[in-house]
């Protein structure tokens, strides 16, 4: 019998047990306690490194969450394949959050609440949509489908990635070499990458002051990408217009840090887009099943690549 252990920080486990268990009768599925025998897959998230030292036959390691820069952290046994979430009902909250922010940054929707809660009927001046280009960090599973959404709303769109790819109406910049270039090109920045060492505080002093006047920063992938004082200081000498950030460094954000107090900032609490447990569940009863016929799934990362 398939043997199946559970251990989520933060995560009430009943309710994932028990869809496990429905949705994989032949498997036993039970959660992690400090002693516990070894398991053949476990479903984790944010995990102690205990539970790894005492689990070394694992084969898979199903992580509920698409980021798996905390878990890659951790001592792996070597043998198990790190699994991520491939969208699971993300991608189209991701997409929602960031046209959002966006979009409420592009009609001045900022301004006009204010303007309303200090009852002022002021127009302003609408901005112009072929000078507004978005430029999306990351074209993977969310970050394209955050692109295609951006070109809905008819937005001169730009990705970029380290691989080529072909996502109609997104101008596409590849790699180190045309980094700077999509840069320059973009006025809002969304950041979709992952969090490897080849991408942690990439959003810098440097890589925002090539941003377009009046630009934007929208992070939602995780805070240790971004410089948080540079970001404050371009807000600052009015180079940045603004952010929208949903990832901290350290999560919570502390109460003394100074995003809670720039009124050019809108935070959200790591909510742009959450775990659902139902899809979750069944993406990776279905990939434990698929192992078990001996196939191949999708979704393993990488681990040298770090994503
Ligand atoms: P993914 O499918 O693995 O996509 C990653 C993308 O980043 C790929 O397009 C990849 O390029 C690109 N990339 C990686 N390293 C790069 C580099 N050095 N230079 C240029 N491009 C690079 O990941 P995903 O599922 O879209 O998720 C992205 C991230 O979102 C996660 O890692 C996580 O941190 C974050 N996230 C946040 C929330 C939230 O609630 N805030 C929720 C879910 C996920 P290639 O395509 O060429 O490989
Ligand atoms: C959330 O941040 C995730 O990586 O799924």
């Amino acid at each position: 019998m398939i043997k199946i252990t559970f251990c989520c920080t933060g995560t009430e486990p009943a309710p994932w047990l028990a869809g496990l268990r429905a949705a994989l009768p032949q498997a036993q599925v039970e959660l992690w306690q400090p002693g516990t025998t070894p398991a053949d897959y476990a479903v984790v998230w944010a995990p102690p490194q205990q539970f790894f030292d005492e689990q070394p036959k694992l084969k898979g390691i199903f992580n509920i969450g698409a980021g798996v820069d905390a878990l890659l952290r951790l001592r792996l046994p070597p043998q198990a394949a790190v699994v991520r979430l491939e969208d699971a009902g993300m991608a189209v909250q991701m997409a929602e959050y960031v046209s959002q922010a966006v979009i409420r940054n592009f009609r001045d929707l900022e301004t006009y609440a204010a303007d309303a809660r200090a009852g002022h009927w002021t127009y302003y001046k609408p901005r112009q949509r072929n000078e507004f280009s978005v430029g999306v960090m990351g074209l993977g599973v969310l970050g394209a489908r955050v692109a295609q959404a951006l070109t809905h709303f008819e937005f001169p769109v730009n990705g970029w990635s380290r691989s080529s790819k072909a996502l109609g109406g997104v101008r596409h910049f590849v790699g180190a070499a045309q980094f700077h270039d999509f840069l320059a090109n973009s006025r809002v920045l969304v950041n979709l990458l992952p969090l490897t060492p080849e991408t942690v505080n990439i959003l810098n002093r440097d890589t925002l002051s090539r941003l377009q006047p009046g630009g934007y920063v929208i992070n939602v992938a995780r805070g240790a990408h971004l410089v948080d004082e540079d970001l404050l200081e371009l807000i600052k000498s009015c180079h940045l217009s603004g952010a929208t950030l949903d990832v901290f460094r350290t999560e919570p954000l502390r109460p003394e840090h100074p995003f809670w107090r720039e009124p050019k900032i809108t935070l959200t609490p790591h909510t742009s887009a959450r775990t659902l447990r139902a899809d979750s569940i069944a993406q990776i009863a279905d990939k434990i099943a698929a192992l078990g016929r001996g196939e191949k799934i999708a979704g393993i990362v990488d681990a040298a690549r770090g994503y």
